[in-house]
């Protein structure tokens, strides 16, 4: 166990309502969108944190951020690091704990060492990954942590508003060219931990404080795209219409089947619908869904995927249109590290928390970052269950409750 600190949970607060106001948008939500001014404005407050603490921020080419200590040298360590983080990106009209969360209390912890003038075996490095909502890529910056992209890659990646990655990222500063430099060597990272609110309901439901994540579902996705043939709204008659999104329709409708014949735990989105030309009185001759679809075993994500792409052939043959899905590699499952797992069940037992092992539906940095070095994370209850969404809450004694037990997890990793 630690050494007997503890988080500072007003300041906690604070900062996590101070970071809430930035990108607030009205009806209590945040639009903090990666790489847009608001997220700009949140990176630009959290370096002015990490400032007045006396930390040091070093930033990679993808916008990734890493925090020391003055006294602990930002490279070449003796040691390998453990890192603690999350991100500061949110998705449209968001809540105010997803990622904040774990980015200021990962934050909170390493100020607390600087206070302290702890000094533990190794370096500890709060970290922000870039874009996790996936604005351009699902797990952006871990994604450049792990596997990197190329400049050819980079080119190709569009945003959910349509806009080109590298048009967005120059114009808001950022040096392409360093964007292809991201990866970074397994051997200085000890191992990760991130904090996280749960976004489900299993830990409000059973009382307990803390959650114990055993692993991360694997993710896939992209796009499927209906070609029909645009036409006049009144005078064509149903039965001469090739109507691009009654056959998108066609395929969403399945979608509870699909999942039900996958799996229990299989889920399937299309949270993103276009239609081209885009009148009320015209019948649309391009329909254009992005598809989400997650399980806990890759096999049935192949499955999913397989199962997706041939039940919009059928509805295309049957509606008599033209149809290309388009699904970016697969984020597989990870399962998280064991090790791990006993130290935050030991810091929760420590603080008399109640904690329980659950998996994680929602997808996180920490399952790339388990490519890198043993990886763990520490749920706290979200309220009603509700997340992605202006209503995301946590209580804040479950906000302490989990930087408290993060912090100890860090210090029992560091000084290993
Ligand atoms: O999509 C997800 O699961 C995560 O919130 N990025
Ligand atoms: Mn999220
Ligand atoms: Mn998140």
């Amino acid at each position: 166990m630690g050494p007997g600190i503890s988080v500072d949970g007003a300041r906690l607060r604070a900062d996590l309502e101070a970071l809430g106001r930035i990108g607030a948008v009205p009806g209590g939500g945040v639009s903090r969108t990666s790489f847009s001014p608001a997220d700009a404005q949140a990176r630009d407050w959290y370096r002015a944190r990490c400032a007045e603490a006396g930390l040091t921020v070093q930033v990679d080419g993808i916008g990734n951020m890493f925090v020391s200590r003055p006294d602990e040298s930002p490279a070449g360590d003796a040691l390998p690091a453990v890192w603690s983080g999350s991100h500061l990106d949110s998705v449209p009209n968001g809540g105010r704990f997803d990622g904040a969360l774990g980015a200021v209390a990962a934050l909170e912890c390493v100020r607390r060492l600087h206070e302290e003038r702890i000094v533990l075996r190794r370096p500890v490095r709060a970290v922000v990954y870039s874009d996790e909502e996936g604005n351009y890529s699902h797990l952006f910056g871990s994604s450049a942590l792990v596997r990197g992209f190329s400049a050819a890659q980079l080119q190709e990646l569009t945003g959910r508003d349509g806009d080109r990655f590298a048009d967005t990222f120059a114009a808001a500063g950022w040096d392409l060219a360093r964007a292809t430099r991201t990866r970074v060597d397994p051997g200085t990272v000890y191992a990760t931990v991130e904090l996280h609110i749960e976004q489900g309901p299993q830990l409000e439901r059973l009382g307990h404080q803390i959650g114990i994540v055993t692993a991360i579902v694997g993710l896939g996705g992209g796009t499927v795209t209906f070609r029909g043939r645009p036409d006049h709204a009144g005078t064509t008659p149903m039965t001469m219409r090739k109507d691009a999104l009654a056959g998108a329709s066609a395929l969403i409708v399945q979608f509870p089947r699909i999942a039900r014949s996958v799996s229990d735990r299989a889920v399937l989105t299309a949270g993103i619908i276009s239609v081209e030309p885009g009148g009320s009185n015209v019948v649309p001759g391009t329909a254009y869904l992005t598809v989400d679809f997650r399980d806990l075993q890759r096999a049935n994500v192949d499955r999913l995927a397989d199962t997706i792409a041939a039940a919009a052939q059928a509805v295309a043959t049957e509606q008599g249109l033209e149809v290309d899905v388009e699904f970016e590699p697969t984020i597989p499952p990870s399962q998280l590290d064991d090790r791990i797992q006993q130290i935050i069940g030991a810091a929760a037992a420590a603080r008399g928390l109640a904690a329980s092992a659950l998996p994680s539906g929602a997808g996180h940095d920490s399952q790339n970052l388990a490519a890198l070095a043993p990886t763990g994370m520490i749920f706290v209850p979200s309220a009603g269950g509700r997340s992605h969404c202006p209503e995301e809450h946590t209580d804040w004694q479950d906000v302490e409750n989990g930087a408290n037990v993060l912090l100890d997890t860090v210090i029992t990793l560091a000084d290993a």
